[in-house]
């Protein structure tokens, strides 16, 4: 589109283009040239472009609508939109929980069988100190004997790692070792505590709670719960980290030797 004014063919966008720069005609620098020289670098008396100053005010009404949408009338908020996305990844988890029980419920697990879980068990029954209570063969002192038939907190595998799990009734000093030692490390303890029955401590404690009949429970490893899982992968991670570090340890040191000897080398080359 064409339009004419003052005789000068100009198009609408170069006029447009004009009042949005307010720049001076080429060759008129003399007329608007002020005294400073820097230098010898020069300064125009240009005014500052509406473009640039419609920008500045755009962006004040920009603030003030957020500042008011925000903060006063509450329309949004990142506080909110946090809760938002946190609640939509709780609901998959629940979700997800609810599809796979056999993962997160522990009534799904049952006692190792092989040499090497019912092994650590019985470290862990030092390491965790447990023996300072219940003895090192089972046999119970300030802890009840767990080598008879007799549970106050009910036998079998279920109740066993539960007790450990949960801790024994208040005030009677067996805690919940839930937040100190791992799933898995419950599951082994538990299992280990299992094969001390019918064995025969040096001193045992006289049997205290019920008789345990029980139902023969199943024993192996095949069942493994997510949280058994992630802590395989820890572990796993960690073996690989140390390693790691020891070979870039050993080559620093190869590195180290090497520069000696280039050192003395270079010795001998200057005698
Ligand atoms: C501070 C002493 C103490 C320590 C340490 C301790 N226990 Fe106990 N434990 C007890 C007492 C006391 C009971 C009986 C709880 C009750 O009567 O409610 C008990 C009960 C138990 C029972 C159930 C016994 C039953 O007859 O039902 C198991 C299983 C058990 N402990 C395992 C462990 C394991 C595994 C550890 C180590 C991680 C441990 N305990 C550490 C004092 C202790």
């Amino acid at each position: 589109m064409k339009i004419m004014s003052n005789n000068e063919n100009i198009s609408f966008w170069q006029r447009f283009l004009k009042s949005m720069t307010k720049a001076n005609e080429l060759g008129r620098e003399e007329d608007v040239m002020l005294d400073h020289d820097y230098d010898g670098i020069k300064e125009l008396d240009n005014v500052l472009p509406p473009w640039w100053i419609w920008g500045f005010y755009i962006t004040i009404a920009i603030s003030i609508f957020y500042y008011v949408a925000i903060h006063i009338l509450g329309w949004y908020g990142q506080e909110d939109e946090y809760q938002a996305e946190l609640k939509a990844h709780e609901a998959k988890v629940a979700k997800y929980k609810a599809d796979h029980p056999e993962l997160f419920k522990t009534e799904n697990l049952i006692a190792y069988a092989d040499a090497a879980n019912i092994e650590k068990g019985k470290e862990l029954f030092t390491t965790k100190t447990c023996t300072a209570c219940h003895l090192t063969d089972g046999g119970g002192s300030i802890g009840p004997n767990m080598t008879d038939d007799y549970w106050i907190l009910g036998g079998g595998f279920q109740n066993v790692f539960n007790t450990i799990t949960k801790g024994g009734r208040p005030g009677k000093g067996m805690v919940a070792w839930e937040s100190t030692i791992t799933q898995k490390e419950r599951r082994q303890l538990a299992s280990y505590i299992l094969t001390l029955r019918g064995t025969t401590p040096a001193s045992p404690k006289a049997p205290e709670g019920d008789l345990w009949e029980g139902v023969k429970e199943p024993v192996g490893s095949a069942v493994e719960s997510v949280e058994e899982v992630a802590n395989d992968l820890k572990d796993g991670v960690e073996k690989i980290v140390k390693e790691v570090e020891e070979e870039v340890k050993k080559d620093a040191k190869k590195v180290e030797k090497i520069a000696k000897e280039v050192k003395e080398v270079k010795k001998k080359i200057h005698k």
